[in-house]
């Protein structure tokens, strides 16, 4: 190779690798500061569910999370119980027919859940709602308004929350309460 044409061979190299240097450095920096998206991409949800429009009849959080009262997991309600409204002749919708489709050909809806601790970790509802006494928009945000399926967590489920909340509250921050 003739000196020169090296010269701009090893120029054009370092314009590369510096280029790219910059580019994986923006990236990092993009991730780390709030650019969280990149890495975690929010769930897709299979129906258009509307929090709202049903908090605008007379259901409670309740009537379809009922297990936060009495249980560890509230749970999400099976569709044969979303179908007893919306067979109803008043509510014609073309969401009913998708839920129908659904209650047939699968069995149930499968929603993807955006809420849930690891395996090492228990958190029980029924202490945190029914004895506690917390609104469920302390953890969830203000669902009542909610147009979309839930698709993120409004508020992260967090150790350092979790810690913060119960050193607040004067509760325990032993670590065998928290995990198991
Ligand atoms: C107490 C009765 C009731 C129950 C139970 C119920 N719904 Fe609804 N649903 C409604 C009403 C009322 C509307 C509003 C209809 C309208 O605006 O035309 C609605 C609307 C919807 C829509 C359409 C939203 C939109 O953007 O138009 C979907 C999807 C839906 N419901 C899904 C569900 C699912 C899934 C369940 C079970 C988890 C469920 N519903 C349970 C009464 C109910
Ligand atoms: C102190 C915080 C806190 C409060 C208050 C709270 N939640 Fe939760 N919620 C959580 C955590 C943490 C999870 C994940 C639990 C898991 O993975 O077992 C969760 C999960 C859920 C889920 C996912 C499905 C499931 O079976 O767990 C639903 C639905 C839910 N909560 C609804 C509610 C409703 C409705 C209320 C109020 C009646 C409420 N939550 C109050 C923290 C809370
Ligand atoms: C008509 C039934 C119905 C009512 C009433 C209802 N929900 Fe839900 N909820 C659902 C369904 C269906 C989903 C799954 C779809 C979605 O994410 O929107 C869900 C999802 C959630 C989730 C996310 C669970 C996860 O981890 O994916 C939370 C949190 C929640 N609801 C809290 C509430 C609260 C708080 C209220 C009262 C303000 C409430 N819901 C009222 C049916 C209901
Ligand atoms: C108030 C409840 C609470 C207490 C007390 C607590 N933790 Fe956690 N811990 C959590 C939550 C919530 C998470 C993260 C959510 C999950 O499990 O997905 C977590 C996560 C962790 C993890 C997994 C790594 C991570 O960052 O996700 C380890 C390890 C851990 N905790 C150790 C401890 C130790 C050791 C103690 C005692 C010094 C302790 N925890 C006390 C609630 C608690």
């Amino acid at each position: 190779m003739k000196p020169f044409v090296k010269k701009i061979f090893t120029r054009r190299w370092a314009v590369i690798a510096l280029t790219s240097g910059l580019v994986t450095a923006a990236l990092s920096l993009l991730a780390g500061a709030g650019g969280l998206d990149l890495l975690d991409p929010p769930v897709r949800q299979p129906v258009s569910f509307d929090h709202k429009k049903h908090m605008e009849t007379d259901l409670t959080c309740l009537n379809c999370h009922g297990g936060a009262n009495k249980e560890a997991s509230t749970g999400i309600p099976p569709v044969r119980r979303c179908i007893r409204c919306h067979e109803a002749e008043e509510i014609e919708n073309p969401a009913t027919e998708a839920l129908c489709v659904f209650a047939e050909e699968n069995g149930d809806i499968p929603w993807v859940r955006v809420y849930r601790v690891d395996a090492h970790t228990y958190f029980s509802h029924r202490r945190h709602v029914a004895l506690a006494k917390i609104d469920c928009a302390v953890c969830h945000g203000d669902m009542a308004i909610q147009t979309r399926p839930v698709t993120r967590q409004a508020i992260p489920i967090t150790m350092d929350g979790g810690i913060s909340c119960h050193r607040k509250q004067g509760v325990t921050e032993d670590c065998l309460s928290c995990h198991r």
